[in-house]
């Protein structure tokens, strides 16, 4: 298969690269070192000395330029080498560079075809500066299974009523787990939009589960929930996800955006970082520990073993080779795997 080159990924968050910080990281298979120029704007190298292969991140930066701690080559932020201690600073000493590009404090780097890094083709993260900062919650996991098991994990939320069936539940359901009414009824509407894929979950006039009651006007009329995902194929994805009571304007919704975004490290590990803010109890500190520690125990203690798990059972076949039953729930997931397929098929047609 392969991983996408030709795509905006998440390399890391905005401020791990404050204060002198640097990020070493492998996205898509490549070792890249990122750091912030002598100008304040972050830069991105092929993390790997052309001399003995050293990892340059092992080395020293001084005004913006990269030093290897092996030998003492020095590059500058484009990858050329600016001095050789020990001969000419030919250009054969040069080593790529990428662009990356700071938005929604998240950096996003372009690992393939420079002609091709349009900035205009970022995912839109924008929705999470939105809502108030006291509101963030954030993180980032390392996942031991593919980006993709990871995406499905997002673009099928009907995985929450079992999986996180303490935190989702409805307030009169019962502890059996064969007696769980899903929070979705109907499968999700999907639409390819260019290259995403947008993703809406609806339950009209419904009871709300008990988490999403409590921030209804009135708690025992109908609700509607929503859960509505964009995502893109570097494995970016834009959720919201909320209630309003029935028959009332989206805008007095209460609701949470969140980013969640599964960087490919190779194909069998993954880079996770999320993000979720909030509209409602924004100045609520209490309540704001604790939606931390319940999703953070959701994120790390449900989901990532879960899918590590799967990963496991695998066992380096492909998803599809292991023929997986297909259900109605799947249909987003599957139009991802799609639309990622078609693109990957493009890349590698074009590079060979
Ligand atoms: S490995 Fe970097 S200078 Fe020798
Ligand atoms: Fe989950």
């Amino acid at each position: 298969m392969g991983l996408l080159k030709n795509i905006w990924y998440v390399a890391g968050w905005s401020d791990e690269l404050a204060d002198g910080g640097t990020i070493a990281r492998i996205i898509a298979g490549e070792p890249i070192l990122l750091y912030r120029a002598e100008d304040g704007s972050p830069a991105a190298l092929h993390d790997e000395c052309p001399h003995r292969f050293a990892p340059l991140s092992s080395g020293w930066i001084k005004q913006g330029k990269v030093q290897c701690a092996y030998h003492g080559l020095i590059f500058d932020r484009r990858g050329r080498c600016v001095h050789n201690p020990h001969g000419t600073a030919v250009s054969a000493l040069d080593i790529r560079s990428y662009d990356v590009v700071e938005r929604d404090d998240f950096l996003w780097i372009w690992l393939g075809d420079p002609a091709g890094a349009d900035i205009m083709s970022i995912p839109d993260m924008s929705m999470l500066a939105s809502q108030p900062d006291q509101t963030l919650i954030r993180g980032y996991l390392h996942a031991a299974a593919h980006h993709q098991l990871m995406v499905d994990n997002i673009l099928d939320l009907s995985h929450a009523d079992y999986l996180h069936k303490e935190a989702a539940r409805f307030a009169d359901s019962s502890d059996d787990p064969s007696l769980i009414t899903p929070r979705y009824p109907n499968p999700p509407k999907v639409e390819e939009i260019g290259d995403r894929l947008s993703v809406k979950w609806l339950s009209e006039r419904a009871t709300p589960i008990e988490i999403w009651q409590r921030e209804l006007p009135d708690p025992s009329a109908d609700a509607d929930m929503f859960s509505e995902v964009v995502w893109y194929p570097g494995g970016a994805m834009a959720l919201l996800t909320g209630v309003n009571q029935s028959g009332k304007d989206r805008s007095a919704a209460a609701f949470s955006p969140a980013v969640h975004a599964m960087t490919p490290e190779t194909e069998e590990t993954t880079h996770y970082f999320y993000a979720v803010k909030r509209n409602y109890r924004v100045d609520d500190t209490a309540y704001h520990e604790q939606l931390a520690t319940t999703l953070v125990d959701a994120f790390s203690n449900q989901d990532q073993p879960m899918i590590e798990a799967q990963q496991r059972r695998m066992a380096r076949q492909s998803f599809m080779a292991k023929k997986p039953a297909l259900l109605s729930i799947d249909v987003a997931a599957a139009r991802a795997r799609r639309i990622y397929d078609r693109l990957l098929l493009s890349e590698q047609s074009v590079a060979t």
